[in-house]
């Protein structure tokens, strides 16, 4: 991809699953990689699978906009000025929506809709005053379609997606271009861990598979090249996009 040889990308949620994939690719086209992560553990497992030298790891929980504000600070003098911020971490406990509680709400919209919001506070003014800049925000495709159980969280990635039109036409003028990338179903460990167990694990699966015309779950490498697409010089002309990649999930 062309562009992003040493580009500094922060990436959040690079410990694990889809986030771990995408570090390992931008590391692979030769990007500075920041990952942002509740688990600097896990995130450490993801730096030895890169080159070396190319990752390195900030343990920061997205929802507490002083500790990414500290971070994104400590990056930009240890690793170099940010070019793109990838907005990856994201977490659910799927429930029928009558079942769950103000908690599991707030828990819910701190990760995955006051997580990204604090990310482009504190990285986007940064980017727009060296006159450019990518953000991509992995969303899902569960914000397009809807999903059973999981409600509230659909409900913050189509505020996710929202968000990130918005702010894409408010910072076009800035150069600041911001999509969002939808995955569908994806074998991860946050995916393992909805399914649970035994036959009706089984059930969900087949009953995702139904839907989806290309007859396999995502995977995470599957995400690594439009993301990496949309950081480089070939994505200039592309903002404000809700970009589905589900193996045809969703066709609108
Ligand atoms: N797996 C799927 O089927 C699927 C489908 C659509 C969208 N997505 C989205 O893709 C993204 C990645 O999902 P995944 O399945 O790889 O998840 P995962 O649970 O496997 O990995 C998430 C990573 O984010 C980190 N994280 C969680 N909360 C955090 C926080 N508050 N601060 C910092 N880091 C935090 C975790 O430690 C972990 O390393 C999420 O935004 C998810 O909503 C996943």
């Amino acid at each position: 991809m062309r562009g992003l040889k040493d580009k500094v990308v922060v990436v959040t949620g690079g410990g694990q699953g889809i986030g771990r994939s995408l570090s390992l690719r931008l590391a692979e086209e030769g990007c500075k990689v920041a990952i942002l992560d509740l688990n600097p553990a896990a995130a450490e497992e993801t730096v030895k699978m890169a080159p070396a030298g190319s990752i390195s790891v900030y343990g920061v929980d997205v929802g507490d906009y002083d500790a990414v504000k500290a971070a994104i600070d400590k990056i930009e003098a240890e690793v170099g000025p940010i070019w793109g911020l990838v907005n990856n971490a994201g977490w659910d406990l799927p429930k029928p929506f009558l079942l769950t509680d103000r908690a599991l709400w707030d828990k819910i919209i701190r990760i995955n809709m006051y997580g990204p919001l604090n990310t482009h506070h504190v990285v986007a003014p940064l980017l727009a005053k060296r006159g450019g800049g990518r953000i991509v925000n992995i969303a899902s495709d569960a914000a397009r379609v809807g999903t059973s159980n999981e409600a509230v969280y659909s409900a913050c990635k189509g505020g996710l997606i929202s968000f990130s039109k918005s702010v894409a036409r408010e910072l076009a003028s800035k150069g600041v271009l911001i999509n969002a990338v939808c995955p569908g179903p994806t074998n991860t460990p946050m995916m393992a861990s909805v399914l649970g167990e035994g036959e009706q694990a089984v059930k969900w699966k087949d009953a995702m598979l139904r839907g989806i015309p290309l007859k396999r779950m995502g995977e995470p490498e599957d995400y690594a090249g439009i993301v990496a697409l949309l950081l480089s010089d070939d994505g200039s002309y592309i903002t404000g996009q809700a970009i589905s990649v589900s193996g045809g999930m969703n066709m609108v």
